[in-house]
């Protein structure tokens, strides 16, 4: 298999970002295909920090990065991003960056209306990231979006806005909020538009020009599957299909080259925002591993939900992603605990289930059955081999293997690149 798709496992955060900038090496083209500046990837390279919310993390290694039309895109959100990545000595420039020209623009209004809807849930709030992610890809199923394409054809745009910002002011108008300013937001796109046209393309012809060229693909999902709005938890979820079978709608070629999935999993659980949550610590184990794996959002600065290893849940999205093979991450934060627990299975009103069911008062209320296994006071940190792993450290990925039916490609050991232990090469599989 010649190309490799990484997607998130769980609720996100999983180490994603870190994984795939450790692999572009490997890779000729890097390519995100859905979400949008929601995600938050940091990658740690001899010491220095680059935190990446929109461009492909293959851009720190100077590989050929893409966003695909899957990705809702902020086009102010990506100048920034850029600007910053440059501030760090980052080349990026329309040699190593390409954006679909069909992309949906993420702009201003999704953004109010994202805070707007969340202000006035109450209780019921999602807890999104605030950055427009659910209402722009609601116009983008509602057909209203305006795109990357548009902002070569700005004369044009008139009808488009009109449609766009009726369906907008009703909405607003329910918030006691003014309408759209429609000068102020033709002025802004006109204003940005010359940057994002600098690096748009029709995405799908340039990977089939790297791909016959032989090129290997490394396509780089964001979110995890918990988040999918299909299979997440829902209605606590992100706005797109998460899945790794997303990969080949969000950047415009066929379910056959996706290649390796590579499922990217944490050596516990996290989960940021509202939602179920079934082995959720609330206690000074949870705030330690919290506290070890410093567990904030990297887009928010919120504080991250903490728990055990839950394999029910990594079971199911590794079925429901085709996950090959599996990177397990932060191993190194469980290091000094007496025991650690891993969820088998839930009990809910005398059953037990193997599965998380769908109804998501269920979600809420099953109750995880544990196994408990013997920790180890070694250190994990920074391991690149794993001869290096204490042996209860071996055990408790092992069991986690056994309880997922799924293989174990790559062990990481801390938050730097070259910190992976490599037992199964995607790439080469
Ligand atoms: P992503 O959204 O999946 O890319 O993950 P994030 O970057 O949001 O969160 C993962 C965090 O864990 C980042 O701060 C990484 O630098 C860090 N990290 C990744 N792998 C490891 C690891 O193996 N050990 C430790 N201690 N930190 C890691
Ligand atoms: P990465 O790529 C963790 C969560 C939000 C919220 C829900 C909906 O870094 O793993 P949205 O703004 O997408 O409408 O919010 O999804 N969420 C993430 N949680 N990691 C992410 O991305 C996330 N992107 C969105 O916290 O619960
Ligand atoms: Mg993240």
């Amino acid at each position: 298999m010649a190309n490799v798709t990484v997607i998130g496992a769980q609720w996100g955060d999983e180490g994603k970002g870190k994984i795939v900038d450790w692999l572009a090496s490997r890779a000729d083209a890097v390519v995100r295909f859905q979400g949008g500046h929601n995600a938050g990837h940091t990658l740690v390279v001899d010491g220095t920090t680059y935190k990446l919310s929109l461009l492909p993390s293959g851009i720190v290694s100077g590989t050929l990065s893409m966003i695909g039309n899957g990705v809702v895109l902020d086009p102010w959100a990506l100048r920034d991003e850029v600007e910053k990545l440059e501030g760090q000595g980052v080349a990026v420039n329309d040699d190593n960056l390409a954006v679909a020209d069909n992309c949906p623009l993420i702009l201003p209004l999704h953004r109010d209306l994202d805070g707007l809807r969340e202000s006035a849930a109450g209780a019921g709030k999602i807890g999104t990231t605030g950055r427009g992610i659910g209402p722009a890809y609601e116009d983008k199923v509602g057909r209203r979006a305006i795109r990357v394409c548009d902002l070569a054809h700005l004369d044009q745009l008139d009808p488009q806005i009109d449609r766009l910002c009726a369906h907008h002011d009703a909405l607003r108008a329910g918030f006691d909020q003014e309408p759209v300013d429609r000068e102020q937001l033709k002025a802004d796109l006109a204003e940005i538009a010359p940057f994002v046209l600098r690096f748009a393309q029709p995405v799908w012809k340039r990977l089939k020009k790297v791909r016959k060229a032989g090129a290997k693909v490394l396509f780089e999902g964001a979110q995890g599957v918990l988040l999918d709005v299909d299979h997440g938890t829902y209605p606590f979820v992100t706005s797109s299909n998460t899945v790794s079978g997303t990969a080949a709608a969000g950047s415009g070629l066929g379910p056959n080259a996706t290649g390796f999935v590579l499922g990217i999993v944490k050596a516990y659980t996290t989960r940021v925002g509202s939602g179920p949550f079934p082995t959720e610590l609330d206690d000074e184990v949870g705030q330690r591993l919290g506290e070890r794996g410093h567990e904030f959002g990297t887009v928010t600065g919120r504080q991250r939900r903490v728990g055990w290893f839950d394999a029910v849940l990594v079971r199911q999205t590794c079925a429901i992603s085709g996950v090959t093979g599996i990177a397990l991450t932060k191993i190194d934060v469980l290091d000094g605990l007496d025991t650690v627990r891993i969820c088998t299975g839930y009990r809910l009103n005398n059953n037990v289930y193997d599965y998380l069911p769908s109804h998501t008062a269920s979600q809420a209320a099953v109750e995880p059955i544990y196994e408990e296994m013997d920790g180890w006071h070694e250190s994990t940190a920074g391991a690149r081999s794993f001869a290096d792993l204490p042996a209860n450290a071996v055990k408790y990925i092992q069991r986690i293997q056994e309880l997922i039916e799924t293989p174990v490609a790559l062990v990481s050991t801390s938050p730097e690149r070259d910190d992976t232990i490599l037992m199964r090469d995607p790439f080469e599989d």
